[in-house]
Formats: structure tokens, C-alpha cells, sequence
């Protein structure tokens, strides 16, 4: 029974994290804002798409750009690390199941 109950919780959680590459709509139309709709940078603003999970998860905790302070201070934790799987995920660098 036990047994039963972890293989369903497993297949979940997979279920679960192959989605997390769907991250909020809401959310990531803020980054969209300034980082251009693909996320492939626009103007002066960088592109982020693809980019590894460190350095985006960096950019929204502990090395904020100036920039980003505002739509970084909104976030949560959890929203932080969900967008930066979802960018990370983005284009090439997609090493799957993080
Ligand atoms: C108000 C505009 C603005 C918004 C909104 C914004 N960014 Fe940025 N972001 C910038 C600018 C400008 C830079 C470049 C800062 C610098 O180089 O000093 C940057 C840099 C970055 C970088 C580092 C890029 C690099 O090449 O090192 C990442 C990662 C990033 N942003 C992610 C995000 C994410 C994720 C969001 C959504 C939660 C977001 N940004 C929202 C303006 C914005």
C-alpha cells in the first residue's frame, strides 16, 4: 500500500515538474516588460532566455540588478526559483528536470 502511494506520488511529482516549464503567465509578463516578450533581451535590457538557473536565481536574490530591485522585492522565494528554472529552460541551455 505504502508501496502503491509513493509510485503515485512519484509519477505526480514528474507530472508536476515537466509542467514547472509553465511558469505563471502574470509573473513572467513582468520580466517580459523590460526583457522583450521571448525574454531575448530588448533595448537596454538584456537577453535572460536560457540563461543558467545560478545566475538568473543570482539576479533575483543576492546580485540584483538597480533595475530589478522592484520586481525582485515582489517575488517570492518560490517564484523566484520557479521563473528561473522556466528561463533557464529556455532555448538550448534546457538541461531538463531541475
Ligand atoms: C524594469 C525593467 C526590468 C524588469 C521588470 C526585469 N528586468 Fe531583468 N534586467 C533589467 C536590466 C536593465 C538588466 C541589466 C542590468 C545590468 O546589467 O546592470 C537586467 C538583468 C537581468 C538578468 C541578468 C542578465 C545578465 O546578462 O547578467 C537577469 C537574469 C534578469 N534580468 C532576469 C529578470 C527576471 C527573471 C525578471 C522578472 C522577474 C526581470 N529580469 C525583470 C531590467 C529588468
Amino acid at each position: 500500500m505504502v508501496k502503491l502511494i509513493s509510485v503515485i506520488a512519484v509519477s505526480l511529482c514528474m507530472t508536476i515538474s515537466s509542467s514547472a516549464l509553465a511558469v505563471d503567465p502574470d509573473l513572467l509578463r513582468k520580466c517580459q516588460l523590460c526583457h522583450g516578450k521571448l525574454l531575448s533581451g530588448k533595448k537596454k535590457n538584456p537577453p535572460i532566455a536560457g540563461m543558467a538557473y545560478d545566475d538568473v536565481l543570482a539576479s533575483l536574490t543576492t546580485a540584483i540588478p538597480k533595475k530589478m530591485e522592484k520586481v525582485a522585492g515582489k517575488l517570492t522565494e518560490e517564484q523566484k526559483v520557479d521563473l528561473s528554472k522556466y528561463i533557464s529552460g529556455l532555448g538550448g541551455q534546457n538541461d531538463g528536470d531541475r
